[in-house]
């Protein structure tokens, strides 16, 4: 990794990212930042979250503005305030004092963009409005950012590239969001019972916004919708209405993000009454010595998918000794046993965002010349390449009763001999458990950044009984 000082200035590190990617590619880039994307009428628009290659590249949250880079130079794109704007939304900074901030090396009205367009390529944005600006632009079709061709594809490897491993300014954003987050969770964990568990119990909603304003009190926002539901086992529930009951489990996974759009991303689950239960006790710990033992695999070199089936032996082999899977542990990953309960892939990349660069689809998370599975245990991993040093990844197993999995019947007749429904039964108080971290890969091996939020079930129940 680069050496950067804490006061590198945000234009010096712009131009080193600039000069990775200039090695890389000999065409000029245009990258745009999006749009305010109205509810109903213009003045009313949702939430406005510039593209996070723009963001890596131009360092600010800019609405409606884009940058060209062709070499180690930048130009800025963007057109001065209206005047009506500053009625609306205040005096804002000048064009030219973003420059400078930026490091531009020139500054041009969105309207000039056009004829500096020539043979340049891009992303594609998600946002609907500015896609076809891209498009209209450039003069060409623009394939969605998952499938790029031509030029496109190949910056889209170049970014992956420069991306993949973040330098030193990029993780003091990333320590400052996992150090919010840890907050939002240690505040979520005191809350579910100081709070609740009197006569009318505390539903989802109470914990999600109390984790939430941690947040919002730090300047930041979600990465992502906060997951914070007794109803672990649906993967993304965003439902909040739940009360919160004595003999629940709770899963909350909830992560800032700073205001330059890096992200935290952590799991936990404690129980609602501050004690687990001995069945969830057991299943904790099995998901707990998956978390442990694949984060002491992470250091460069080692094979994500590696980390993956080990996550999945180690819970195989749990639930063996618990006498709900029947069988040898390897045998059990080799038919995809794991996944009946393990159906996700153990973590995915961080970075600006929550699954960094996913808007590439494969092309960033897979290593060239390799394609996703289709097997039941394999088909959700999301990063198969071997780990650098600078990838900051998540570890996150977990255990999940899931109806749509376990009543399905195909399913249950293929794994008909290695399960013992009975003794499944008897763990009916576990509907979902996961543990997250956020693991920067290191010369040596590596750092868990979100290593202060303690995940040990006894610390874990003494943090839900604290006032
Ligand atoms: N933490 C949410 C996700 O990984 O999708």
């Amino acid at each position: 990794m680069e050496d950067y000082s804490d006061r590198t200035s945000l234009a010096a590190t712009l131009r080193q990212r600039r000069q990775r990617l200039s090695k890389l590619i000999d065409f000029p880039v245009i990258l745009w930042s999006g749009q305010w994307i109205p509810r109903n009428f213009a003045a009313n628009p949702f939430p406005f979250r510039a593209s996070s290659h723009f963001l890596y590249f131009a360092g600010l949250p800019l609405e409606n503005a884009a940058i060209r880079l062709q070499g180690t130079s930048l130009e800025l794109f963007m057109d001065e305030a209206a005047a009506s704007s500053k009625l609306w939304h205040g005096e804002t900074a000048t064009r030219e004092d973003i420059a400078k901030k930026i490091g531009a090396d020139a500054v041009f009205n969105l309207c000039e963009l056009q004829s500096h367009s020539d043979s340049a390529a891009t992303v594609a944005v998600q946002n609907v409005a500015t896609y076809w600006q891209q498009t209209k632009i450039l003069n060409r079709p623009v394939a969605p950012a998952n499938a790029p061709t031509g030029i496109d594809l190949d910056l889209a490897k170049a970014i992956t590239s420069v991306r993949l491993c973040h330098d030193a300014s990029a993780l003091l954003e990333l320590r400052k969001a996992a150090a919010v987050t840890i907050k939002a969770h240690q505040t979520g964990m005191r809350v579910t019972k100081s709070q609740g568990l009197a006569e009318q119990p505390l539903s989802e909603a109470v914990v999600r916004s109390a984790m939430e304003s941690v947040i919002i009190a730090h300047n930041m926002s979600c990465a992502y919708g906060s997951i914070v539901t007794v109803h672990g086992e649906v993967l993304h529930n965003h439902q909040y209405q739940h009360p919160l009951q004595a003999g629940d489990l709770l899963l909350a996974d909830v992560g800032a993000e700073t205001e330059m759009g890096w992200a935290a991303d952590i799991t936990r689950t404690w129980p609602v009454s501050g004690k687990f239960s001995p069945t969830q006790r057991d299943l904790y710990d099995i998901v707990l010595a998956a978390h442990d033992a694949c984060i002491e695999q992470v250091r460069p070199g080692v094979e994500y998918l590696d980390i993956h089936l080990l996550a999945a032996t180690v819970i195989a082999q749990g639930l063996v000794d618990l006498g709900i899977l029947r069988g040898k542990a390897s045998d059990l990953v080799e038919r995809d046993a794991h996944a009946l309960f393990f159906p996700h892939g153990v973590g995915h990349l961080l970075g600006l965002d929550v699954h960094d660069l996913e808007d590439l689809g494969d092309l960033s998370g897979y290593q060239q010349g390799r394609v996703r599975s289709s097997r039941f245990g394999l088909s959700f991993l999301r990063l198969h390449r071997p780990l650098q040093t600078g990838m900051l990844v998540t570890i996150e197993p977990g255990f999940y009763q899931v109806r749509a999995i376990l009543q399905e019947p195909k399913l249950r007749s293929k794994y008909q001999d290695v399960v013992n429904w009975e003794r499944l039964n008897q763990f009916a108080d576990v509907r979902g458990i996961r543990i997250e971290d956020d693991v920067l890969v290191t010369q040596t091996g590596n750092e868990v950044l979100t290593a202060a939020l303690p995940t040990k079930a006894t610390v874990i129940e003494h943090l839900v009984n604290s006032p």
